[in-house]
């Protein structure tokens, strides 16, 4: 299975598709399933603001389309704006929608421009589920 600084990298590979004309800010995210299968995403904006899609979103969206069967166990995400790069709320709660369990984990890159793990449990507690 893939390791996390892979991951990582491959979010900072998406992060080139980003389309980010009106906020500039560049988003990246590669979604991993227990399957071994992962999925790239760039965030992608639109001139009605309010529209513009999270790279994480994507990335999860891609694996619907693709036929993705597994769960959701680890997310990268990488900005070339800033270190740790948090997930939006909207994100979390996407994670959650198809994560295997509360433990995935979200993988961002760190100031030592190593890894820093949050669990979906810290990042979305008392999540809301159907
Ligand atoms: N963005 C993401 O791609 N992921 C997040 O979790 C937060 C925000 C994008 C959306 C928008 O294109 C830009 O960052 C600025 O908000």
């Amino acid at each position: 299975m893939i390791d996390n600084t892979e991951l990582l990298n491959l979010a900072k590979k998406a992060c080139d598709n980003a389309y980010a004309r009106y906020s500039k800010f560049f988003v990246g995210a590669c979604a991993l399933y227990d399957s071994g299968n992962y999925y790239l995403g760039a965030n992608v904006e639109n001139a009605s603001y309010g529209l513009s899609l999270c790279a994480e979103r994507n990335a999860m969206s891609s694996a619907v389309a693709a036929g993705e069967k597994g769960k959701l166990i680890k997310i990268a995400i990488f900005s070339k704006n800033r270190t740790n790069c948090m997930p939006c709320g909207a994100c979390r709660q996407w994670m959650a929608e198809f994560a295997k369990d509360n433990h995935m984990q979200i993988i961002l890159e760190s100031e030592d421009e190593k890894c820093a793990i949050f669990t979906l449990e810290e990042l979305l507690p008392y999540g809301f589920m159907l």
